[in-house]
């Protein structure tokens, strides 16, 4: 397939920065902005968590991009084709040759998200006593490796917790710390080492394939397996092509696979990766693939299908090869950095330099009136919907997981995060989110803090509910009228 497209650029007469948008809208999904006062009674029916929201309250789902980035017209043509068998799909075989073709790994194993290939990791490696060094943790993956009971270490370098930073790989991992902690922790420990594509949790950074090619260094000079989750790997390769200046004639296929091909396994949830459902995990060592393979009929479903749908499989086939055109992959990112620079002139505390995934506003600093006990980011995260109908994501304490002595632990960062899924939201869209939050920063003293009312054991941000700690909500929403009228 030739689909490949580089350097999608167009520059304006006026000198503005516009990231011009480079598909059409052929199908469109009509969108609620329900009046404030409705927005106050679904965070109350939420528990103050945006996880627990209906969307026919939301207008803008800036919650994630996972499963919910904008599919291509190539993608539903292709699903009319599935194969619907239970073993030996052809559907199977055309997303192996693009894994292949893409990903350039010719062992494909197929789970149904990518959480399921972190548990397949888990249960095949992970003991008590294991350790994961990893640039950064992301929560399921080190949910499923504490529940097998090892225990994550994230070594980055200290700039990636600079939050208003130029540093170009944030997502980088500290090598010299990787060194010293696998002489520490002991090699025989250690079953892999983790790199994550576009870090999350700190605000979606990249990491460079120089940092990779010194990762691998150190995996050899030890013999530890190297595990790259790949989920967000299309965006940090553009990031690569725009900031590592060996790649920047590279195009999108020959930097993935740079990168791919330093690990010893990839996985990857096809939410994100490819913009339909299912996940998988791959890899060119035999050896590896045996390790794995026999988890796959026990907890996915038959080599061939792995808990997905045939149709998904098929559109996952068509999405891995469309991450290789830069038309694609790009315009999430230039969307971020529109609403990350329009914010920061603003005045707005936002994550920089503009990563992917989202724009990242930092609550610690938007809420510095909150203390961490009260969850910044999650107060600021109901706030935003009230005020404006858009449903972020709080990535801070609350995504925290408790230790293993039940203790409370806070986050590094208190990020609301606001997902720009691929090709969904129009400029007129973010541009309402950069001013709703101009006027939220403007009246932030406004905002208090949230307190746990319920608190699940395993991964609490989804499930949790949470109160206001005091009559907050009312104020802000009042202050909204006073400066609104009836705008919705
Ligand atoms: N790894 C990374 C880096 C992720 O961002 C995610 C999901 C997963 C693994 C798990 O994949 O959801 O298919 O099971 N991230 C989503 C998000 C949930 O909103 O950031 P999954």
């Amino acid at each position: 397939m030739s689909i490949e497209t580089q350097n999608p650029q167009v520059k304006f007469y006026s000198g503005e920065n516009i990231p011009l948008e480079l598909h059409k809208v052929r199908i469109v999904q009509k969108l609620h902005l329900v009046p404030i006062e409705r927005r106050l009674e679904a965070l109350k029916e939420g528990g103050f968590n945006t996880f627990q929201l209906n969307t026919y309250d939301v207008f803008l789902d800036m919650l994630t991009d996972s499963g919910t980035n904008a599919m291509s017209d190539n993608q539903l043509a292709a699903m009319m084709k599935a194969d619907d068998a239970y073993a030996g799909s052809q559907s199977f075989f055309r997303l192996q040759k693009a894994v292949e073709d893409v990903l350039g790994k010719k062992y494909f194993l197929p789970v149904h998200q990518g959480r399921a290939a972190e548990n397949i990791l888990g249960k095949a490696y992970v003991k008590k006593g294991s350790f994961v060094p990893m640039n950064y943790h992301f929560t399921t993956a080190m949910a499923h490796i504490t529940e097998y009971g090892g225990q994550i270490a994230e070594l980055l370098y200290p700039e990636a917790y600079v939050i208003d930073s130029s540093h170009p790989f944030k997502g980088n991992m500290n090598i010299e710390v990787l060194d010293a902690y696998i002489q520490e922790k002991g090699v025989e420990n250690i079953p892999y080492i983790r790199m994550e594509a576009s870090t999350n949790l700190i605000g979606g950074q990249p990491f460079s394939i120089q940092n990779l090619r010194d990762v691998r260094a150190v995996a050899n000079k030890y013999g530890i397996r190297l595990v790259l989750d790949a989920s967000l790997l299309g965006e940090n390769a553009y990031l690569v092509k725009q900031r590592e200046e060996e790649f920047k004639n590279s195009s999108m296929g020959e930097i993935i696979k740079e990168m791919t091909g330093l690990a010893d396994l990839v996985y990857f949830s096809a939410r994100k990766l490819s913009s339909s459902r299912g996940g998988g995990i791959c890899t060119n060592d035999e050896k590896i693939y045996r390790e794995l393979e026999a988890l796959i009929p026990l907890f996915e479903g038959f080599l061939t299908y792995g808990g997905i749908s045939t149709r998904e499989i098929e559109a996952m086939a068509v999405g891995l090869y469309e991450t290789l055109d830069e038309t694609i992959i790009s315009q999430s990112p230039t969307f971020i950095k529109y609403v990350v620079d329009k914010a920061t002139t603003l005045g707005i505390p936002m994550i920089t330099p503009p990563g992917v995934l989202g724009a990242h506003v930092n609550a610690m600093e938007f809420c510095s009136h909150i203390p961490q006990t009260q969850y910044p980011a999650g107060a600021l995260a109901a706030a935003f919907f009230l005020i404006s109908g858009v449903r972020g994501m709080e990535r801070g304490s609350v995504s925290n997981q408790r230790d293993e002595n039940g203790n409370e632990t806070y986050a590094d960062m208190e990020l609301l995060r606001l997902a720009v899924p691929r090709r969904v939201f129009t400029l007129s869209q973010v541009t309402y989110v950069v001013d709703r939050l101009k006027w939220l920063y403007d009246n932030r003293e406004l905002i208090g803090g949230l307190k746990f009312v319920y608190e699940p054991p395993v991964l609490r941000f989804f499930m949790g509910k949470l109160a206001p700690t005091s009559d907050w909500p009312e104020k802000l929403m009042a202050k909204f009228r006073k400066d609104f009228g009836d705008s919705l």
